[in-house]
């Protein structure tokens, strides 16, 4: 427990902390989730969520770590051994989001060499489901590997878990500090180069203009609590294994704003980006924002190789440019996605950092084979979207249920963080996690599960969204509960001394 390992620099914490949060999440999720829910108004929602909900959570998760110094299990257990199971429970989220995300980057790097020479053709789509995924023609069925996303998904996992290898300090810090400060040029370079294409003032006045009457509407304030969990890495294990490497006096208000306002910013960047591009393209094909306007894997994969394809001059470096970054934000998400349960197996199982590498990524790197089969775009969809609507969600409301109502702590982390931070959280930080955000959260859910059980998800038959959704989202839980009943060491749960702590806004 004293010989934790510990990030190099104030900076090196908050540069990892954004690398998590910036990821596929910002660039291919949120321009399209503003724009369906209201545009310009959506800003409205999405600035409450984060401020309600996003970075009071951030600062709840940051100083539980840093007091408790632990995995998300042992910090749970820290404070109550009841509550481990949340920890685990996280973590395994974290472990079934890691499977499928890393995919995705392998993905983007095979079209970062397609990008060189626009080897997609014109026919983007059809290139992308024939000719690169192959998808099989039913859900559930697994058909071949596909050597195209399983070999750049052996590289993913290589780089990933090399730098976990390395430890805190000298992987995941460093790498930090060389992703987040290169992803960042070479997407504002993209950003400028869409804003002066012609279209683009179209494309950004589809993503603005402001839509009140959906101001009213629940379901849009439903969408900005999702994104704001989902792209802020809150919910699931991260923030509170990252910030387990901070030092006694680290500051975490400061820093939970700096994390959070930072995640945003690059949030808004991508959708002006990402909708100035859009833009271009409808005026280039001569039809509305809206008929090109799309998310996730259609945007990433077949907007935008259209969308380079159309491009005036220098196609292939913009189009690198694009998969280039799409490949360093999910890479420095995915890092730390799978810290939470490389630290998790380190405490429990006093296991060396390389062995908990070994064991746990490298399970999560067979699971993820399954998405490189010609199957494998329908499971990454399902487990996509169970475990966010009923993992990395719920598990965020029944964390701070938890903290708030039940194990009555937030004034222990209240008074924790007002110790060592710049400036001090009042009574507002309170009100929002223990009133506002379980109110939403909690109508959040209710709304999901209604929804979910009146319909399948996509149509999907019942045979195959049973085992790769709802078995998903239940089956971590569940984990969650197996993996908190093995014993710790009476010791282990000793809380960490920070009596000489006094902040000094390090
Ligand atoms: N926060 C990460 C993202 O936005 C997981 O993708």
């Amino acid at each position: 427990m004293n010989n934790r390992e510990q990030w190099g620099t104030r900076a090196g914490f908050i540069m990892a902390a954004v690398g998590s949060a910036v990821g596929l999440g910002n660039i291919w999720r949120f321009p399209y989730v503003a724009y369906e829910n209201g545009g310009g108004a959506f800003f409205i929602p999405y600035l409450f969520a984060l401020l309600t909900a996003g970075i009071p959570l951030l600062i709840m998760e940051f100083t539980m770590g840093q007091r408790y110094r632990g995995s998300a299990p042992l910090t749970f257990a820290r404070i109550n051994k009841k509550a481990e199971w949340i920890g685990w429970w996280q973590v395994g989220i974290s472990f079934v989001i890691s499977t499928y995300y890393a995919v995705i980057i392998a993905w983007a790097m095979a079209y970062t060499v397609f990008a060189v020479n626009q080897s997609w053709g014109t026919d983007t789509e059809g290139f992308l489901f024939s000719n690169y995924l192959q998808l099989a023609d039913t859900p559930g069925d697994v058909g071949g590997l596909v050597p195209s996303a399983f070999i750049p998904l052996i590289l993913v996992w290589v780089i990933a878990l090399g730098v976990l290898f390395k430890g805190v300090k000298r992987g995941i810090e460093l790498a930090n500090r060389i992703f987040i400060p290169t992803l960042l040029v070479m997407f504002l370079l993209l950003v400028i180069r869409a804003l002066t294409l012609e279209g683009a003032a179209l494309g950004l006045n589809s993503f603005f203009e402001p839509n009140w009457s959906e101001i009213m509407n629940p379901g849009v304030w439903v969408a900005a609590y999702g994104q704001i969990f989902f792209s802020l890495s809150v919910g699931f294990a991260i923030m509170i294994t990252y910030s387990s490497y901070l030092s006694k006096k680290s500051d975490i208000n400061n820093n939970a704003f700096i994390a959070g306002f930072s995640n945003s910013s690059f949030e808004l960047l991508a959708g002006i980006g990402v909708f100035a591009a859009l833009g271009f393209m409808a005026t280039a094909a001569g039809v509305g924002v809206d008929e090109v306007a799309t998310a996730g894997v259609g945007l990433a994969f077949v907007v935008f190789p259209a969308i380079i394809n159309s491009f005036p001059g220098m196609n292939g470096l913009f189009g690198v440019l694009f998969f280039g970054s799409l490949v360093l934000a999910g890479l420095s998400s995915l890092i730390s996605i799978t810290e939470t349960y490389v630290s998790a197996l380190q405490d429990k199982f006093k296991i060396t950092r390389q062995k908990a590498v070994l064991f746990g990524g490298g399970l999560s790197a067979l699971v993820s084979i399954l998405y490189a089969t010609q199957g494998g775009l329908y499971f990454l969809d399902a487990v996509d979207y169970f475990i966010n609507e009923f993992g990395v969600a719920l598990a965020g409301l029944i964390s701070v249920v938890a903290v708030a109502w039940f194990l009555r702590h937030l004034s222990t982390l209240q008074k924790h963080h007002n110790n060592i931070s710049d400036f001090r959280t009042g009574l507002w930080w309170k009100i929002c996690l223990g009133v506002i955000t379980p109110i939403v959260l909690g109508y959040m859910f209710i709304q999901n599960l209604v929804t979910n059980l009146q319909s399948n998800y996509e149509g999907y038959p019942t045979s195959f969204i049973i085992p790769f959704g709802w078995l998903v989202a239940v089956g971590v839980i569940i984990i969650g509960f197996i993996l908190a009943a093995f014993k710790w060491k009476s010791r282990d749960l000793e809380v960490p001394d920070h009596s000489d702590a006094k902040g000094d806004g390090q």
